[in-house]
């Protein structure tokens, strides 16, 4: 017999569903040497957000040509097309409330309103927070935003921006003549800012062009660049124009098919999940920062930089990271080392794991002797594991008897040691009270490349877990 929770899982597999991050397929590019050869290996898919085409990519690029998920590309994110198809099947399961406690650039925010069911939205990232909700502005009058953008335009062009006061990495990035006309849309912007949604829809269109009109590189995992050069830049005031013409067209496009109820967006911690209550969700559709060292605050660097949030990279600590979930060395370079990591592996909530993790993490602190970073992965895996064990707690208390949890996430093997990321998930989230898990395998990683750091096979898929 065929249970539901089978069902589900199977259903979704006839849909070409792998759904991951484009940083996390860039994952395994960083541990090769050989990133050119991928380049243009992600099929583009040209596909109206309205049509019943199958979900074909793994990234958050497919996003790029859908209205409003086009507005600022960030690459952490994962695909709505499949994101849509699951709500939508689930959906005819009765599960109408949807949660995602690491909620991005707001793609399951964007399809929940689509698909016509509630749904919440929890990021902790200040500015990825902000640039989300400016997403669901969409609902503005399309052509007031658009005066309203196009007067602020205005303004700049007929002022001189200035380049003094920005700091050295913007100086860096920009040559005088875009920085100066960057600032004078800025300037202009700050003087019309009176808070409303469609001044910070105007502030997204100018985020959203920063990378663009910059000659500097971007690398993997969105991180920015100086010393590397792109060919194609692009002039700030038509960029600015032509991103504010493409966003107001987008929402009178989305304003003309029928709307669900507006999702909410908390700027607040997945490890408490505080404004939602208890038993509210029944579906959580989410992908939570990987074990990987990512720094999900140096991927904004030069957007919070132009805008002052942060003058030089250890503002990043305080202005981001200390929020997050902690997934990168930076994350625990304040912990005392070996100490902190003894106390955090020997804590109640690692029980279920506890002995694998301490043989891991023994291993990763005698390994790290013999690499010139010394990087501490070994903190950097026991505090990912203590965090995420809180998560796990937090949405407990928040879904309901019955509800269903995706998590998409894939592994990882710092040093080459290896950290059976799926299964350690799936045993906290079992012991936070949660019936039963099962990893749904979309993808193999680290087997592809000759130049690889390591040769340990990785894997990313879904975690579905049973509430
Ligand atoms: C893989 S990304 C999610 C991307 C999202 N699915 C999308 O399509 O845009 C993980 C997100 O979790 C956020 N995050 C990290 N720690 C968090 C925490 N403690 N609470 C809430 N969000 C957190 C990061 O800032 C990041 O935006």
């Amino acid at each position: 017999m065929i249970t539901q929770w089978e069902d589900s899982v199977s259903v979704l597999n006839k849909f070409e569903s792998v759904q991951l991050n484009l940083f996390k397929e860039m994952e395994e590019n960083a541990e090769t040497k050989n990133n050119d050869r991928r380049k243009g290996s992600q099929a583009t898919l040209r596909t109206n957000q309205s049509s019943n085409r199958k979900a074909n990519s793994s990234t958050f690029s497919d996003n790029m040509s859908l209205p409003i998920h086009r507005w600022f590309r960030y690459s952490a994110g994962f695909s709505a097309i499949w994101v849509n198809q699951l709500i939508e099947q689930e959906k005819a399961n009765g599960r109408c409330r949807i949660l995602d406690p690491f909620a991005g650039s707001g793609t399951v925010l964007l399809e929940g309103e689509r698909c016509n069911v509630e749904t919440i939205g929890i990021e902790a990232h200040p500015f990825v927070s902000r640039i989300a909700r400016a997403k669901l502005y969409w609902r503005e009058s399309p052509s007031r935003f658009r005066d309203y953008a196009l007067s602020v335009l205005e303004k700049a062009q007929k002022t001189e921006g200035s380049i003094e006061g920005y700091p050295e990495l913007i100086k860096r990035c920009y040559p005088a003549e875009s920085l100066a006309r960057l600032d004078s849309l800025r300037r202009a912007w700050e003087e019309d800012n009176d808070g409303s949604s469609i001044s910070e829809l105007t502030w997204l269109a100018l985020t959203s062009i920063l990378r663009s009109c910059s000659p500097a590189g971007t690398a993997q995992w969105q991180y920015v660049l100086p010393n590397k050069r792109k060919a194609k830049v692009v002039d700030p005031y038509d960029a600015f124009q032509e991103k504010v013409q493409l966003m107001s067209r987008d929402m009178a496009e989305r304003q003309n098919s029928i709307g669900g109820p507006e999702g909410r967006l908390y700027q607040e911690d997945a490890r408490q999940c505080l404004s939602v209550s208890n038993g509210w969700a029944d579906l959580v559709i989410t992908s939570p920062p990987y074990v990987n060292n990512y720094d999900y605050a140096d991927a904004t660097r030069l957007e919070m930089s132009f805008w002052g949030e942060v003058q030089s990279w250890s503002d990043l600590h305080y202005a981001v990271r200390q929020y997050l979930v902690r997934s990168c060395t930076q994350h625990v370079a304040k912990l005392k080392l070996n100490e902190k990591v003894h106390e955090i592996v020997c804590d109640p909530l690692l029980e279920p794991i506890h002995s694998e993790l301490a043989a891991t993490c023994k291993s990763l602190e005698a390994e790290r002797e013999n690499h010139g970073g010394r990087k501490p992965y070994h903190a950097m895996v026991a505090a990912y594991f203590y965090d995420m064990a809180r998560v796990f707690i937090a949405l407990r208390r928040v879904t309901a008897k019955g509800s269903l949890v995706c998590f998409v996430i894939g592994d990882s093997a710092p040093y080459g040691i290896y950290v059976p990321v799926d299964r350690w998930l799936g045993e906290l989230a079992k012991s936070s009270g949660f019936v039963s898990y099962r990893f749904e395998k979309t993808r193999d990683r680290n087997v592809k490349w000759k130049n690889r750091k390591h040769r340990v096979p990785l894997h990313e898929g879904r975690l579905w877990i049973k509430g």
